[in-house]
């Protein structure tokens, strides 16, 4: 086995909740580009080699920025499919990874991901057989709705966490997972489809993703903290 260690990003989404023209990882977020901030930090991780950034084969915005501060260790690929699974296994496909290098997924909307958070994730899953995801105890009681949106019952949220990213698996395993589950939503789930089991790094609310226009402005606050 090896220890190295690679990100992905998956960044060729469009970001139908936010509603703008412009897709929400290009939106201006602290006088940047959201997904500039995900990557400052993971390019700043000294034992991640590279991060692989997943972008649209049809992607107008990423050539207008100026990536040079992060010189070869940030490598765009345009290669993005029609979800994020897709994009994701079309990225670890095109990256050449070897079978057993680390990869930590992340979303391009999850821009405050703090530097603890990430060193978090490495050093419990660096030893771990099967992976594992940051996330965080559901903190809010459940309600489930009926049609009408009345309550039709409260739910135990004993035992739940929001999954969050990065996600961390072996890069093999993650090719053969989403292989055979693509329809996920996260890598986690691809690797549970194949009766495994991920484990939860504990994490906190300040990496939420960013997916609706009112998550701009607590963005920016946290943002703006952690660059003081
Ligand atoms: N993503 C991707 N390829 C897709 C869809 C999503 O790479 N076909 C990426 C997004 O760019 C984002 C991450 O997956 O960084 C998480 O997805 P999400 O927050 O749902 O972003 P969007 O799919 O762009 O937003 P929406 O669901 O509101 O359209
Ligand atoms: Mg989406």
């Amino acid at each position: 086995m090896t220890d190295q260690f690679y990100a992905l990003v998956p960044a060729a989404g469009f970001g139908a909740r936010m509603g703008q023209e412009i897709p929400k990882q290009y939106m201006t977020l602290a006088g940047r580009p959201m997904i500039f901030h995900a990557l400052a930090t993971l390019c700043a991780h000294a034992e991640i080699r590279t991060v692989f950034v997943v972008l649209s084969p049809q992607d107008e915005y990423w050539h207008s920025f100026d990536w040079a501060q992060f010189g070869d260790k940030l490598q765009p690929l345009f290669c993005g499919g029609d979800t994020r699974a897709a994009s994701v296994l079309n990225g670890l496909l095109a990256s050449e990874l070897q079978l057993d290098d680390w990869v930590l997924v992340h979303d391009a909307a999850r821009p405050c991901l703090s530097m603890q958070q990430l060193s978090r994730l490495l050093n419990e899953l660096r030893n771990d057989e099967v992976g594992g995801l940051l996330a965080v105890p559901v903190a809010d009681t459940l309600k489930r709705a009926d049609a009408m949106h009345r309550v039709a019952g409260t739910e135990s949220r004993a035992g739940l966490w929001q999954a969050q990213t990065p996600q961390m698996f072996r890069t093999g395993l993650l090719v053969q997972a989403l292989e055979t589950a693509p329809n996920v939503t996260d890598d986690a789930s691809a690797i549970e489809a194949l009766g495994m089991s991920p484990k939860l790094v504990s994490s906190d609310s300040s990496n939420f993703k960013v997916t609706y226009p009112q998550d701009m402005l607590l963005a920016e606050l946290l943002i703006g903290r952690k660059n003081n």
